[in-house]
């Protein structure tokens, strides 16, 4: 879906967010599973989020969110761990239960097991309904930096220096200060989502975008796995497209 800029590209995504949360049917008893980024690209997408929940428009109230990623080593209050990222920019303001948030623990005392106990819980709650993601400018997919196994589940994974080095813009762009290592979902845990909705904004990404959606299926270029789901979009801006 090209949208003109990324006021829309933001709109977009999050009537759709609504929509499909609204047309789940709660009578079945199970809440509607979300995957969840973080980065600046679905920033203003939470924001008329946030917007649609106060008029009414959706509720969170039967919705289990689990999150793409975390840093390791970060305390969770850090401003910088994706915890903070998500309570500040989205959770704190709608509606809801904390106890439905998932966001995988960057300080556990075992992250191996971590890793596997928040695919167990996935698994537990029947899979998730819609991933919601962005994309780094390598391509890269919650942190599934390229060479990531295409079947990859959540692990631990070491950053690239690309990553590294675009990150250190919010860690003063001091490329020490970032952490060198994250846990994440693995490409095999995204495309086993029923459905999945990219966010690709600005010209930054249009090199990725280009390999992901014009290339060949490539553990390189992590974003590409998409073009064998069966229920995947790609929402993105007229910059992002410049390579296409
Ligand atoms: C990080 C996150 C990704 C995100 C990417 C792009 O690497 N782990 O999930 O897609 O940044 O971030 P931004 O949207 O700020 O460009």
């Amino acid at each position: 879906i090209i949208q003109p800029d990324y006021e829309n590209v933001s709109r977009w995504a999050a009537n759709y967010v609504a929509a499909r949360i609204n047309e789940f049917n709660p009578t079945a008893g199970k809440p509607f599973i979300l995957g969840l980024p973080t980065g600046s690209s679905p920033l203003k997408m939470y924001k008329n989020l946030i917007e649609l929940n106060k008029k009414g428009v959706v509720s969170f109230k039967n919705v289990v969110t689990f999150n793409m990623d975390e840093y390791i080593g970060l305390p969770k209050n850090h401003p910088e761990s994706y915890h903070s990222f998500m309570w500040n920019n989205f959770f704190n303001h709608i509606d809801i239960n904390p106890d439905n948030v998932n966001i995988l623990n960057g300080n556990a005392e075992d992250p191996i097991k971590e890793c596997e106990r928040y695919e167990e819980k996935i698994k537990s709650v029947g899979g998730i309904d819609l991933f919601l993601g962005g994309i780094g400018p390598d391509g890269h997919i919650a942190f599934n930096e390229p060479g990531s196994s295409l079947t990859s589940r959540t692990r631990v994974k070491t950053l690239t220096q690309d990553t590294i080095i675009a990150n250190s813009r919010f860690f003063n762009n001091d490329v020490n200060l970032v952490p060198k290592t994250a846990l994440t979902v693995g490409v095999g845990t995204v495309m086993d989502a029923k459905s999945v909705l990219i966010i690709v904004n600005g010209h930054n990404k249009a090199r990725a975008l280009q390999h992901g959606v014009e290339g060949g299926i490539s553990q390189m270029w992590t974003i590409s796995a998409l073009q064998m789901h069966k229920h995947s979009i790609i929402v993105c801006d007229e910059a992002a497209t410049a390579e296409l």
